[in-house]
């Protein structure tokens, strides 16, 4: 619940709202109740999960605030939306979802690995990223990208690997955390090769911290 509450504070304004792969529901009903949004669309591929989030929304339903669709990703989704909402999922299933669909006006992704594949099909298909940083929920770190369709990023190596703000407080624990798992899991016994991947990336975190590395 502590990262439902954090995501939704990345949350702007606007009149519609979508919840890709909404589950619960929380997050609309975060916008709802908070007058975030005027109308919703939920969405999950699951039928079971998206029943979940109607009934939590069913007062929502009935007076027409919000409206549920059944699909894979942005499939039956308006590209007119104008904030989408996508997160609880993978990086490179994100990237499925927009490959197959579009890269919507304005968008809040929480991808829960594989953060830098989204980054780089974000930035190759010129969009503008605006905030990506991680924050801590429960003892592990979760990134957020907000962004728009149509803009221009330009992120160095460390940035592609780590996000766009390298200096703030919470990539730099982030880091750290990624340091110390990789330090210990270096002591495992493995092959040349994979020992020689880790210790590369151990150095690639160090320098990153030292700024050493942009
Ligand atoms: C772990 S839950 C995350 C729920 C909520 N978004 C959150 O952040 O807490 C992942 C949800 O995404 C749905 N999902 C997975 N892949 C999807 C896809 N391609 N299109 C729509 N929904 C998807 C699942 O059915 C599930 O309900």
């Amino acid at each position: 619940m502590d990262r439902i509450k954090k995501l939704c504070g990345f949350l702007d304004k606007c009149e519609s709202f979508a919840d890709i792969g909404c589950d619960h529901g929380y997050c609309t009903l975060y916008m709802l109740k908070n007058g975030l949004c005027k109308t919703a669309v939920i969405a999950d591929i699951s039928d079971k999960c998206l029943n979940k989030a109607e009934r939590l929304l069913s007062d929502y339903i009935k007076c027409g605030r919000v409206s549920s669709v059944c699909c894979n990703g942005l499939k039956e989704i308006s590209p007119d939306i104008s904030q989408v909402l996508i997160a609880g999922i993978g990086g490179e299933e994100i990237v499925n979802i927009l490959k197959t669909a579009y890269i919507p006006v304005s968008f809040v992704f929480q991808p829960m690995k594989n953060v830098q594949k989204l980054r780089e099909y974000l930035i190759a298909c010129g969009a503008e990223i605006t905030l990506d940083k991680p924050f801590e929920s429960g003892g592990k770190f979760y990134y957020v990208i907000k962004g728009i369709a149509n803009g221009k990023s330009e992120y160095t190596r460390a940035q592609l690997a780590f996000g766009k703000d390298l200096n703030c407080a919470e990539t730099k624990a982030y880091m750290g955390v990624e340091l110390q798992k990789l330090l210990q899991y270096s002591k495992r016994k493995m092959s040349d090769v994979h020992q020689a991947e880790i210790n590369n990336r151990i150095t690639f975190i160090q320098k990153v911290l030292q700024n050493e590395i942009k």
